[in-house]
């Protein structure tokens, strides 16, 4: 059977990450991709310019709406912008019973904007994370997240996740993106034993959206993994592949998108 699976995020116009990423993820995935706007913004590959929020009421509205017909196999939670819009998402997925959760908690662009304001960083902590199956924190967002602990080396990073796991999700995929080195390497945490994923780091300034499209590549794949760590390995090979494929787009003149469809063109 064909996934549903949702993404609950930010709109980024210039479609490198946020809900229009998640989307084209989720198709070049074989997942049916729905789509739930959480916030907007005016963004390009160079910067964000704005961000205006949804209504909370009005997010619980399409949520409510979406699962009253249609059946739901998986949930990405991308930007979620305030406290408000966090904590009526996560009392929607409560009084929908959705089990499979990606968490990415996004905080802040590549590019340096703030998108969570930061008396929301509680909330997800204590409403959005427990629900979590997987959580996918980079590494300043693990920081905030555990309260300023450094995280500067693989060491750092392993406590990290494992700190991180007791917040409550099932999973923790610890991105190691923003440390250097010659790989980019990832650490999952399921509460007893960690596992690292080691991707050789490629030379490129087109990592927009590099963290929506793992997020979302991990809910379209849960459905078709019985070991959700197999689900985390291939959204990871095929992330991998899109940041390969990246030069073939020209999207830009900032960090351009990743090539979602690389496969197809
Ligand atoms: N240059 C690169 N080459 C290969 N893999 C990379 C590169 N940059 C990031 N990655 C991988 O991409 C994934 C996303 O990592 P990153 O830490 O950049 O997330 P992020 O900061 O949340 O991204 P975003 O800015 O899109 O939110 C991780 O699995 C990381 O290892
Ligand atoms: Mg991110």
């Amino acid at each position: 059977m064909i996934p549903n699976v949702l993404s609950i995020a930010g709109v980024d116009p210039s479609g490198g990450a946020g809900l229009l990423a998640d989307l084209k993820t989720f198709s070049a995935l074989g997942a049916y991709g729905t789509g739930v706007v959480a916030a907007l913004t005016a963004q390009n590959t160079q910067g964000v310019t704005g961000v205006q929020a949804v209504p909370a009421e009005f997010i619980a509205q399409q949520i409510d709406t979406l699962f009253a017909d249609v059946r739901i196999d998986a949930v990405k939670l991308g930007m979620l912008g305030t406290t408000e819009v966090a904590s009526t998402v996560a009392a929607a997925l409560r009084r929908h019973g959705v089990r499979r959760i990606v968490v990415d908690p996004v905080m802040v662009s590549k590019s340096g904007h703030h998108l969570l304001s930061p008396d929301a960083i509680d909330t997800v902590r204590r409403e959005i994370i427990p629900l979590a199956e997987i959580i996918t924190p980079n590494l300043p967002e693990a920081e905030v997240l555990l309260e300023g602990q450094p995280i500067r080396t693989l060491a750092d990073m392993r406590l990290a996740a494992r700190a991180l796991h007791r917040l409550g999700p099932r999973i923790v995929m610890l991105k190691g993106g923003h440390l250097d080195g010659a790989e980019s390497i990832d650490v999952i945490d399921d509460g007893s034993m960690q596992v690292e994923l080691h991707a050789d780091r490629i030379e490129t300034k087109n990592t927009h959206g590099t963290g929506c499209t793992l997020s979302a590549a991990i809910a379209a794949l849960l459905p078709r993994h019985d070991d959700p760590i197999d689900a985390v390995r291939a959204a990871k090979d095929y992330l991998t592949a899109c940041i390969a494929a990246s030069g073939r787009l020209s999207v830009g003149h900032g960090h351009g998108p990743v090539h979602h469809f690389h496969n197809l063109w």
